[in-house]
Formats: C-alpha cells, sequence, structure tokens
C-alpha cells in the first residue's frame, strides 16, 4: 500500500472513530439502538448468537417443576465489567426463562431447557435518559417479551413489575451478579 493510501485509510479511521479491527466492541451492541424516543424497549434479534452467556439459575417450585433462566449480554460486557466493576452505559441484560423436562441420564437425573416461557430485559442508563417513562429508572430500562407474542413488551411499570423482587441485588446494581461467574475477575 502506498503512503498516501495508507495515510488516507488512517485519516478516514480517526475520522469516523471506528476501531478498524475490534468490532466486538461493547459500543457495537449498544442497547439504546433496541430503544425509541419516548423509551420502548424491543427485545435484541438473534442474542442467542450474537450475545454472550453470563450464566443460568435454576429454581425448583415446590412441585420439584425446575425452570431454566439463562442470562445473555453483548460481546465485551464481561470484559467492562471486570475491569471497571460495573455495567457500561448500554449494556444489555437478556434474561431467557425456559421450561425444563428431566430424566436419569448417563450422569444422573439431568434437566434440560425446553420451550422459552419469558424473556426479561435491561438496559443500563446512566443518564435517566427516559425520566417520564414507567419502565426506566434506578439506572436501568426494564421490559419483559412473552412467547405467545415475543415481539411484545408487556410489562408496565418497572417498580411494580421487576424492582420489588430485585431489591436483594439492590448493592449490585440490582442484578444478581453471584450467578455469573464471568464476571469475576480471574
Ligand atoms: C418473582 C421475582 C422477580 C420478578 C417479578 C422479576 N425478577 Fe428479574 N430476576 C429475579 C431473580 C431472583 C433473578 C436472578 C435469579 C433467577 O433468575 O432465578 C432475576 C434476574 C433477572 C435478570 C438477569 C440479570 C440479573 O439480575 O441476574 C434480568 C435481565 C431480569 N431479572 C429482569 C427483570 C425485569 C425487567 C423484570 C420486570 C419486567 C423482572 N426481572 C422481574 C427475580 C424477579
Amino acid at each position: 500500500m502506498s503512503i498516501r493510501i495508507a495515510s488516507l485509510v488512517l485519516a478516514l479511521v480517526f475520522l469516523t472513530g471506528q476501531q478498524p479491527i475490534n468490532s466486538q466492541s461493547v459500543s457495537s451492541h449498544n442497547g439504546f439502538d433496541l430503544v425509541d424516543k419516548t423509551g420502548n424497549i424491543r427485545k435484541p434479534a438473534d442474542f442467542r448468537d450474537l450475545y454472550q452467556a453470563l450464566g443460568v439459575y435454576t429454581p425448583v417450585d415446590l412441585n420439584n417443576n425446575t425452570e431454566m433462566h439463562y442470562t445473555y449480554a453483548p460481546p465485551g460486557t464481561a470484559e467492562y465489567y471486570r475491569k471497571n466493576g460495573k455495567f457500561a452505559d448500554g449494556t444489555v441484560l437478556v434474561k431467557e426463562v425456559f421450561a425444563t423436562d428431566h430424566a436419569q441420564l448417563t450422569t444422573g437425573d439431568a434437566h434440560w431447557a425446553t420451550g422459552t416461557k419469558v424473556w426479561f430485559v435491561m438496559i443500563k442508563d446512566d443518564k435517566g435518559r427516559y425520566p417520564g417513562n414507567p419502565l426506566w429508572g434506578d439506572g436501568w430500562g426494564w421490559a419483559l417479551f412473552k412467547s405467545d407474542a415475543p415481539d411484545k413488551q408487556v410489562a408496565t411499570n418497572y417498580k411494580k413489575d421487576c424492582l420489588g423482587c430485585h431489591v436483594p441485588a439492590q448493592s449490585t446494581d440490582w442484578v444478581y451478579v453471584q450467578g455469573y461467574p464471568v464476571l469475576k475477575s480471574k
């Protein structure tokens, strides 16, 4: 490559603020791409393929029914968290709730995920961007989607629909981080 072309490429990289190689940075999966002007939240498409898995919870009810709760976040989320001890502005957390089945396998009584029941979505908001919207507050946007209408956001008020259950995790920014080993510094 001639010096002239090389410096043109460098100038373009500089002007557009793009990093040429690191296309997997947090900013390329910015949660605010999923939000319209008034704060309505969409569920990210293809998060199973594009996001990283943070971890899984498997609550068991009194009838021994198990659910599997997988939590995903955009690439770079865990690395940022390990470095800074917090989630980056715009971080998306998707919790996918599965029904399960189980059987005696060669490992023991093994439970596995079957159909999706619901998706919970949180988007980190450091700036209080949507003060009039009842699904935004306490540093996050909060949303819920059910499998019978997977694109329809159905939560109405995060203080009623979400926050009470997240109080035990308040000191870790409302997130149950203990279940996500990848967030811990090695
Ligand atoms: C019945 C209590 C309950 C309600 C209601 C609830 N959550 Fe949670 N949520 C939890 C618990 C407990 C966890 C972690 C353990 C688990 O999933 O079993 C969790 C985990 C999450 C996660 C994964 C990140 C984390 O904090 O570990 C997201 C995202 C989430 N919830 C979003 C929401 C949103 C959005 C709402 C409201 C629309 C909501 N939750 C309502 C109890 C609740």
